[in-house]
């Protein structure tokens, strides 16, 4: 439809070059169609002295910066709104005058929080500078080389930007993730003006395989910030002030390449209660971790520390006091819906047989994680690769491979529920578990 008319009102405004309303209306639409191309003719019979209201050289403003024309947005944005200064900064941004872009994001921001772009803020550098760190640093102990190396394997940024878009069904995880933490990450002036308080951690608990990872990494895709994924365990030295200093080099590192998510994958192996503890976690291990955290709420800006784990109950209280992982989000297994989605996106790069139907595997698949599902197809391809080898001809993924695949098959987040409902159940405190237990009732497995 926007095509169509974008055409018509180009056909029109050839006819009546003069027409401004006309020319500004077909310049906002090529701009919200993310259309840029053919923006350079549109604005080249526009001079600022043409257009009367703000709002119009705002548009055009827009439009100049959209057509790589920095020069021309500034001559056209002279106005001293908020709006109009953040522009001003993605223009200067553009020319290579960030000191005075910085000025004029900031002033932008101070007007309207709800304007606050880290993107473009890490660009101008217009984050508060990291405060410097006078702590007593950690000996040295090792080469440092390694440890540079080291570091950059665990903090490896990964290189696919995932969003929510990739993460099937969990709408509600999503929903509260966006309104909880994607928001006051982007806006956290606004959120501080209504006193609002931001940062501290937030842990993904549920069970195995059901999306845990993925919803983190989805998450820093959200907020356009850089991944770091750390495997506690990975951390974890047998030397001693070992484990500290990487910790203490994860964080800094974090800090630096703001906007950033720093992502604990299998917490526990660091911040286990004693009972369950790994033999090499020491209690100055758990003490680094816990004042570094700490250390980010007076200094988070741009940081956001994530969580995962299989076993929420095996966490050290610690961990879970305010400004630590004061929030938790349960992650249930698929419902069918996404059970049918995520199917759907295994088998499809595959070679599949026509007309299968994969809501009769969904249906079939209650408890079945993410990870469930994609061991079904990959048993299917197996049995799939074994008949072409037979035969001598490419025979695709059939119905009967799929089903014989899933009667091969367990669902393995069963176990984990009935663990967790006796958790939710005799040690529910502070309601902590209480998204488990809605889970299990709406399922009928209280
Ligand atoms: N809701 C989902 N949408 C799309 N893919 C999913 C979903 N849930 C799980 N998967 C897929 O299943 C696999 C396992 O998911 P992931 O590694 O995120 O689970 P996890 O909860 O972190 O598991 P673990 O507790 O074992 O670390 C991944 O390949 C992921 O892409
Ligand atoms: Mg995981």
């Amino acid at each position: 439809m926007d095509a169509q008319l974008i055409h018509s009102l180009t056909a029109a405004l050839a006819a009546s070059p003069d027409n401004i309303a006309l020319r500004l209306s077909v310049i906002r639409l090529h701009l919200d169609a993310d259309r840029s191309e053919e923006l350079n003719s549109l604005l080249a019979p526009l001079g600022p002295e043409d257009l009367d209201r703000a709002e119009d050289r705002l548009l055009i403003g827009r439009a100049s910066i959209a057509a790589d024309l920095p020069e021309t947005a500034l001559a056209f944005l002279t106005d001293d709104s908020a709006e109009a200064r953040l522009e001003r900064a993605r223009a200067l941004l553009e020319l290579g005058r960030e000191d005075e872009g910085t000025a004029e994001y900031q002033a932008a921001v101070r007007d309207n929080p709800a304007l606050e772009d880290p993107g473009l803020a890490a660009q101008l550098k217009a984050f508060r500078p990291v405060v410097a760190d006078d702590r007593p640093k950690l000996r040295v102990i090792s080469n440092d080389d390694t440890m540079a190396e080291d570091l950059n394997r665990t903090l490896m940024p990964e290189q696919d930007r995932v969003t929510f878009a990739n993460v099937h069904g969990l709408d509600k995880v999503k929903e509260e993730i966006r309104r909880k933490i994607i928001l006051p990450y982007l806006k956290p002036s606004l959120f501080q003006k209504f006193r609002k308080r931001i940062g501290g951690g937030i842990l993904l608990y549920g069970p195995p395989g059901c999306g845990k990872t993925l919803l983190a990494r989805a998450t820093a895709g959200e907020c356009n910030a850089k991944f770091f994924n750390v495997m506690v365990s990975d951390i974890l030295d047998m030397y001693i002030g070992e484990s500290e200093r990487k910790l203490h080099a994860i964080f800094d590192a974090a800090r630096q390449q703001a906007p950033a998510v720093l992502f604990f994958d299998e917490i526990e192996a660091v911040g286990a209660k004693r009972q369950y503890s790994h033999e090499g976690t020491s209690a100055k291990v758990v003490s680094q971790f816990l004042s570094e955290m700490d250390g980010f709420n007076q200094d988070n800006q741009g940081v956001l520390v994530l969580g995962a784990t299989n076993v929420p109950w095996a966490l050290d209280p610690a961990f879970r006091r305010p400004g630590r992982f004061d929030r938790t989000f349960f992650v249930p297994p698929p419902d069918r819906e996404a059970r049918a989605a995520i199917l759907n996106l295994e088998l499809r790069d595959r070679p599949v047989a026509a007309g299968i139907d994969l809501e009769v595997i969904a249906k079939a698949t209650g408890g079945y994680s993410g990870a469930d599902l994609k061991n079904i197809v990959e048993t299917a391809s197996d049995i799939a690769i074994e008949r072409s080898i037979d035969s001598g001809h490419e025979v695709p993924i059939e119905a009967g491979f799929l089903k014989a695949a899933l009667e091969d098959s367990v669902a393995t987040t069963l176990e984990w529920l009935t663990t967790a409902r006796n958790y939710a159940r005799y040690a529910n405190d502070g309601g902590q578990y209480n998204a488990v237990l809605e889970f299990l009732r709406k399922h009928g497995k209280m």
